[in-house]
């Protein structure tokens, strides 16, 4: 395990040596802050209970695009993700630079190239922009369990909304032959406060403590393959169509 990736926006989480370590997802300085910070602002403000159901309602459907997967990943060569303060580069070079990490230490892994209310200190910037969304102040949302019950499994736990939650959901759409650890970290590999620093360990079941393990191997390639380092894409298309046809294969709906 590399060092605590989230800590440095936490001080009351902060150990002492923390900041000599901390280099990836500092969310406290660097030129990209602002920007990372106001992505957060609003996703605190405007994710709540009932709009994640609605993004379940609008994109779980897949009924918006037919596209291959190797179509998909050359979308993201347009987006830079504005919540990510490592990188400002485009998105296709992460995906290619996590599966790559990956492929290097375990040849037989694939899952590297797809890829929250109750809320706890983990959170990024969780003190400063909550305020504003209207089920911070819920008293149903604030209590230990909330709406849950003990151990129902992070399966039945509605997670904020975001990429994790979409491709997850594509692929189980388009039944792609992808194994169950691999369905399992590409749905949880943002929840950083469960799977980096222990929190809701209280709604968790059997299976997710079985998938931990895989969810923070995964997490590793994931941050500290981030760098400027841009390998050559169009070489590895090659390799990686070859796994794009064997676990998500043909045109996919999404
Ligand atoms: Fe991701």
């Amino acid at each position: 395990q590399g060092p605590d990736p989230s800590l440095v926006y936490r001080p009351n989480l902060q150990p002492s040596n923390a900041k000599d370590k901390t280099t990836f997802r500092n969310y406290e300085g660097g030129e990209l802050h602002d920007r990372v910070f106001n992505t957060y602002r609003l996703m605190h403000t405007h994710q709540t209970l009932d709009f994640i159901k609605q993004k379940h309602i609008q994109w779980s459907s897949c009924s918006h695009a037919k596209l291959t997967m190797m179509e998909a990943i050359e979308l993201l060569d347009k987006l830079v993700d504005e919540s990510d303060p490592d990188v400002d580069f485009p998105n296709s070079f992460h995906a290619f630079q996590t599966a790559e990490g990956i492929r290097q230490q375990h040849p037989d892994k694939v899952t590297g190239l797809m890829t929250r209310t109750l809320f706890q200190d983990s959170i990024v910037f969780r003190d400063s922009t909550f305020s504003e969304n209207p089920d911070f102040k819920q008293s149903a949302f604030s209590s230990e369990y909330g709406v849950y019950k003990p151990n129902c499994g992070l399966e039945n736990v509605t997670m904020s909304w975001g990429h994790d939650e979409y491709l997850y959901q594509v692929l189980k759409f388009n039944k792609c032959p992808i194994p169950e650890e691999g369905m399992y970290i590409i749905r949880f590999h943002s929840f950083y406060p469960w799977h980096h620093h222990g929190d809701y360990m209280h709604l968790c079941d059997d299976k997710d403590m079985r998938m931990l393990p895989w969810v923070k191997e995964f997490n590793k390639f994931d941050l500290y393959t981030k760098s400027d380092r841009l390998l050559d894409a169009a070489t590895l298309r090659q390799h990686y169509q070859q796994l794009i046809d064997k676990f998500c294969p043909g045109v996919l709906s999404w």
